[in-house]
């Protein structure tokens, strides 16, 4: 299974609309991204702490509203093809999910200066509103707190530890959370890290392969998806 990275990070801007249109378009049926804040409270589609690298303005995306994040580019810095491509919430971003019967990834971004708790209540608000398919959702995140409120508020959704360092003491620490997958960094997966995590009924799940040529290798260790900015390159191969 392949899922697009940020939408489809190579394709168009990352965590926009016009990325998870790409994805769509490759035929990929799962999309990984990102969520945060707004100041207004407002969970939002974006990786950086700051809106600088992937829009036209600048600042801690946890000090803007929605409204403000909403009147930047977020698609030229990508390509002139962008121009006026804006941030989305991901209320909207879910909508857009049930209409085209796509799988989410969520990760939960918690940067250094935020707190779990808050994002993940509003996360699972809007979950309820929408009305989002359980089996069309992973939570993820690199974040043992955000993933233990998770479970606290939302124990029937399905939950992903992110990872780039060794899994194996963390799931111990985690097993109250009854995980569903771990999502490790391909490049410290090796074929007895890959055996321990799915001996334990964990699906695998590897993040940001770029090189197609290793993806038979990841399958024959039990990698169940593929995250990658590429996934229009992987669906073709
Ligand atoms: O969800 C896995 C992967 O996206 C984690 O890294 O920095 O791209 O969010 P990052
Ligand atoms: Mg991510």
């Amino acid at each position: 299974m392949i899922a697009g990275h940020r939408g489809a990070a190579s394709l168009a801007p990352e965590n926009t609309l016009s990325g998870f249109k790409k994805a769509l378009q490759s035929g990929a049926k799962w999309i990984e991204l990102d969520t945060q804040l707004s100041a207004d409270k407002t969970p939002v589609i974006f990786h950086d702490e700051t809106v600088d690298r992937c829009t036209n303005g600048e600042g801690l995306v946890a000090d803007l509203t929605l409204s403000q994040l909403q009147s930047l580019d977020a698609g030229s810095w990508f390509s002139e093809a962008f121009i006026g491509e804006q941030i989305i919430s991901l209320e909207h971003t879910l909508l857009f999910f049930m209409e085209n019967d796509l799988s989410m990834n969520l990760e939960i971004k918690i940067h250094h200066s935020h707190q779990a708790e808050p994002l993940v209540d509003e996360i699972a608000k809007v979950l309820a509103k929408v009305n989002f398919p359980n089996e069309k959702l992973i939570l993820s995140s690199f974040s043992e707190l955000a993933l233990t409120h998770c479970h606290q508020v939302m124990p029937e959704i399905r939950l992903g530890y992110i990872t780039e360092h060794d899994p194996l003491v963390t799931l111990e620490k985690l097993k109250p959370l009854n995980l569903y997958s771990v999502h490790l960094d391909h490049k410290i997966l090796e074929q007895t890290m890959a055996k321990k995590i799915t001996d334990q009924g964990l699906k695998l799940i590897i993040w940001t392969l770029n090189d197609v040529t290793q993806a038979d290798k990841f399958r024959s260790w039990g990698v169940e998806i593929i995250i990658t900015d590429k996934p229009d390159v992987f669906i073709n191969a």
